[in-house]
């Protein structure tokens, strides 16, 4: 297939780029030229920053894509160029989204009315009906004020071209930019002997994907035409509880750290967060339409992701 990525040279996206290259697919990339990892020498690199529509839509009529796959439409703004701008240019879209268009989010951030939702939360789980979940937070991030997913989602699915909506969990890997694994890291390393994790805190799970296992969902969908037009969570099978994954990011890295829960004069210090939402996503009905499963063991993808922090 002849794939247009939008996007394409950070976290997600390499692992992306790499995988449909190994596949022999024809790709492109668009990107602004601030994130230049080498790329596989059959990528046809277009620059160009996504603000400005014109230059994405010279691109996309140089390449003539089958399917675009956005991997960082964050506003709506974005979204609302993007399906007026593939009208015409391609027959299948694939859309970047996350967890955190759930209502579950806001209960997790302790700016929520509701109780918990039940998780698993499948595709048809309840969204958040509050808007701009990053405005006003600090952060470096260029799109903070203005990043909905959720609108992003329902501006694609008004576009004429049929729309792909994939849901990510919290990624992780090399390259991650937000250091997820070193972060948890770092926390065991001050704790030294134990880390002590109030008992809410130590039961709370979160859906995660190993980068190169989130590309491969991602490619799964953009080459499956059974995926038009279909929304998917995507992430591990089984949410790990936050001690857990902390205790196995400990022995990945060869920590003699034991994760315990404790009083809370014993506890470290935590995110400001409510523990009572789970994030746990049901990833099956990726599983069973496209017949999507990892290949890489999370024994093995928190090995490759310890290495690549301790280099870092
Ligand atoms: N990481 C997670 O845990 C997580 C969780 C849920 C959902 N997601 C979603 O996954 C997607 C990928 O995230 P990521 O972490 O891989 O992103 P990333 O590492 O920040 O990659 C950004 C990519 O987009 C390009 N880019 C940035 N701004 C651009 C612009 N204005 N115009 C054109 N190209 C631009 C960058 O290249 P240049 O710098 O060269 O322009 C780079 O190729 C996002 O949609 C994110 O919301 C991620």
């Amino acid at each position: 297939m002849n794939l247009f990525l939008i996007g394409g040279t950070g976290f997600v996206g390499r692992a992306v780029v790499e995988r449909l290259a190994d596949a022999g697919h024809t790709i492109a990339v668009f990107h602004r030229g601030q994130t230049t990892p080498p790329l596989p020498s059959t990528v046809t690199a277009y620059q160009g920053n996504r603000d400005n529509p014109t230059a994405l839509r010279d691109a996309l009529d140089a390449a003539g894509p089958d399917g675009v796959v956005d991997l960082i439409p964050y506003t709506e703004t974005h979204a609302t160029a993007l399906a007026r701008v593939c009208t015409g240019r391609t027959n299948r879209l694939i859309v970047l989204s996350s967890g955190d268009v759930y209502r579950q989010y806001d209960g997790l951030r302790g700016v929520s009315d509701h109780a918990p939702d039940p998780v698993p939360l499948n595709e048809d789980a309840p969204l958040r009906s509050s808007r701009y979940p990053y405005r006003g937070t600090n952060t470096d991030f260029a799109y903070a004020h203005d990043y909905d997913k959720v609108l992003v989602e329902e501006r694609v699915r008004m576009g004429e071209v049929p729309a792909t909506i994939l849901r990510l969990p919290k990624v992780y890997g090399p390259h991650d930019g937000d250091h997820h694994v070193g972060q948890a890291l770092d926390r065991l390393r001050t704790a030294q002997d134990e880390l002590v994790l109030s008992p809410a805190e130590a039961g709370w799970r979160w859906s995660r994907g190993y980068v190169v296992n989130v590309a491969a969902a991602i490619v799964t969908a953009a080459t499956d035409p059974k995926a038009a037009g279909r929304t998917y969570n995507v992430g591990e099978p089984n949410a790990l509880t936050q001690a857990t994954w902390l205790q196995q990011v400990a022995e990945g890295a060869g920590l003699d750290t034991t994760v315990r829960t404790g009083a809370p004069e014993e506890q470290s210090e935590a995110p400001p967060l409510d523990w009572d939402y789970d994030m746990v996503l049901d990833t099956r009905r990726i599983r069973t339409e496209l017949k999507f499963a990892e290949d890489v063991s999370r024994q093995q993808a928190l090995s490759e992701t310890v290495l690549w922090e301790q280099a870092a």
